[in-house]
């Protein structure tokens, strides 16, 4: 079966926060507050939140459709990191950063996940840069392996704030494939 992946529009709003709406809570440790979770959807992954990063240069979302169903979403950001851990463990720079890789559960373990990252690495080797880099919480054990087999390595560590709690991540990076340029 193949698997529908291209790059979103403003017009993907919507669907991108009814996925990030499930999608989030399953990237948390176990004993976060509920109310956190909900708050950081309402805040930072609502439609309007989405229309707005989606129209930022240097900011591109991948995703997985099914019909009008965003079932999986990436984000690659070319913005130089700005937090101080992960300017001392990075060793690529300059350096695109993975933002966000989240895949709807109903397609865990199918192989569209997979699908997902070689189109988002694909997408970032385009920037010409030459590293990329994400951070993950050190709980997730699933992403961590996903990512791993995804050829990142740890390392470094950084904290993430969800509400008044910070979470500690793991910082994970890889080479990029230099793209041959015409001549
Ligand atoms: C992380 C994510 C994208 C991975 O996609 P996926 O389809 O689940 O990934 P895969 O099934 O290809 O790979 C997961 C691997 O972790 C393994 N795994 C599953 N649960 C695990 C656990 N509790 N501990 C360790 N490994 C685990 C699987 O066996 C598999 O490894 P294998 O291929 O060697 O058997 C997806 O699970 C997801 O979107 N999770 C929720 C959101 C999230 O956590 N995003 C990352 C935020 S940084």
């Amino acid at each position: 079966m193949s698997i529908d992946i291209t790059t979103a529009t403003v017009a993907d709003a919507a669907a991108l926060a009814a996925c990030a709406a499930v999608t989030f809570p399953l990237a948390c440790p176990p004993d976060s507050p509920p109310e956190e979770i909900q708050r950081h959807i309402e805040t930072q992954l609502s439609e309007e939140r989405f229309a707005e990063v989606l129209a930022r240069p240097g900011h591109t979302v991948l995703c997985i459709r099914e019909g009008h169903r965003v079932a999986g979403w990436s984000m690659v950001v070319l913005d130089p990191p700005s937090d101080a851990d992960v300017l001392a463990a990075l060793s690529l720079t300059p350096t695109a950063e993975l933002s966000k890789f989240y895949v709807h559960p109903d397609l865990h373990g199918s192989g569209s996940s997979s699908a997902l990252m070689t189109a988002t690495l694909q997408h970032a080797a385009g920037s010409g840069l030459p590293g990329i880099w994400l951070g993950v919480n050190q709980e997730n054990a699933r992403a961590l392996r996903f990512y791993g087999k995804h050829g990142f390595g740890v390392v470094g560590t950084k904290r993430f704030q969800l509400g008044d709690r910070f979470e500690d991540d793991f910082i994970m990076e890889q080479a990029l494939p230099a793209v041959a340029t015409a001549v």
